[in-house]
């Protein structure tokens, strides 16, 4: 039994923040963020009078499910498990999976969160994979989905990160086949001495109340992020995952006909090809519309790809991230 992507789907917000946009709320300019990242624009929710976003991130994810729902050709009847990567859960507990459950009509089906930022996806496919060998479930739900503006320090000492994020989610629908097509592989990794490289650290679960007021003067409710050295590990940790999991399916790099990496930063990603070999065309990149959306990036990624007919059946198909904890991984499928 192999587990295949039948399925995929996106939504982002309406809103797009265009970088000139950003000027307005910090010292930054389009030159300095396309120079550094690429990015040119990124959807952010909207922010209503009572301080809530125009939709939860459940209901965001709710919103790419049903199209990958669409796009596979099943009805939420068939569902048996949900996994939903984010790093921006709507609230501290319960997890943004069992509100899919509920959104959906699922029907009391197994629902699980993945916190592994933004290497969330290729964890959580690989975990789908595992449940779907193992007989645990036969048609997954797997949603990749970020609310990130509400957390971003938009004021010049923030300005370094809340540039480079957006809002959005994607899907993937999951299923187990006979057929030979399906992740063939999957590789993954951690390196936590590195977590307060590039972390949040409020609500804190050791802290009584959960922060404190230094924490808060210290703007530990916004995403910190070390840049010169995330970019340094994640170049190296990207090529590493890359090679680990051709190697681990026997394939090499001529084989692999597109890599869809995470959309951290369109420096991280051309260096990635170089160093591999590959042509940019082989290397998806949709960062300059989006931005990073952590969790996300990949499956609104492969969903544009598919729509676009960069993939057909049979290639080989290299998905790959690296982000906060430190985390990084890859698979490798057949489409
Ligand atoms: N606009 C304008 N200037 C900015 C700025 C902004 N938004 N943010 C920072 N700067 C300034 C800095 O203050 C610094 O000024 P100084 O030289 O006067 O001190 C200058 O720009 C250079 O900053 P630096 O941090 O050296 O830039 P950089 O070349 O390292 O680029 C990142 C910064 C964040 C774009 C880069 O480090 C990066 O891409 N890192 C990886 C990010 C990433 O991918 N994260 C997610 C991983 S999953």
């Amino acid at each position: 039994m192999r587990a295949a992507i039948t399925g995929t789907g996106f939504w982002v917000p309406e809103q797009v923040i265009t970088n000139q946009d950003l000027t307005r709320l910090m010292d930054t300019s389009d030159q300095w963020i396309v120079e550094r990242s690429g990015i040119r624009e990124r959807r952010w929710l909207r922010v209503g009078e009572d301080g809530r976003t125009e939709l939860t991130g459940a209901e965001m994810g709710a919103n790419a499910a049903r199209m990958a729902m669409a796009d596979a050709g099943i009805t939420a009847d068939d569902i048996d498990f949900v996994i939903y990567a984010t790093v921006n859960p709507d609230i501290f507990f319960p997890g943004n999976g069992v509100f899919i459950e509920d959104l959906l009509e699922l029907g009391t089906v197994g629902a699980m969160d993945i916190r592994n930022q933004c290497t969330g996806f290729v964890y959580g496919l690989a975990a789908a994979e595992g449940f779907i060998r193992s007989g645990t479930a036969q048609t997954i739900l797997l949603i990749g989905g970020e609310i990130q503006s509400t957390a971003l320090d938009v004021s010049n000492r923030g300005r370094d990160t809340a540039v480079l994020f957006g809002d959005g989610a994607g899907a993937a629908i999951v299923q187990g086949t006979e057929e030979d097509r399906g992740v063939i592989a999957s590789v993954l990794h951690s390196q936590g001495r590195f977590a307060r490289e590039l972390w949040a650290e409020i609500p804190c679960g050791n802290v009584a109340g959960r922060y404190t007021p230094e924490m808060v003067e210290g703007g530990g409710n916004h995403p910190h992020m070390n840049g010169k050295m995330v970019f340094k590990h994640a170049t190296r940790r990207f090529c590493e995952a890359i090679r680990e999991v051709m190697k681990k399916g026997g394939v090499g790099p001529d084989d692999v006909a597109l890599v869809i990496p995470h959309q951290a930063n369109q420096r991280i990603t051309d260096a990635v090809g170089q160093r591999m070999g590959f042509p940019p065309e082989r290397v998806f990149s949709n960062i300059a519309k989006y931005g990073n959306t952590t969790a996300a990036s990949i499956p609104i990624a492969l969903a544009e790809a598919v729509r676009e007919g960069r993939l057909k059946s049979g290639d080989l198909l290299v998905l790959v991230a690296f982000g906060s904890g430190f985390t990084w991984g890859a698979n490798l499928l057949r489409w």
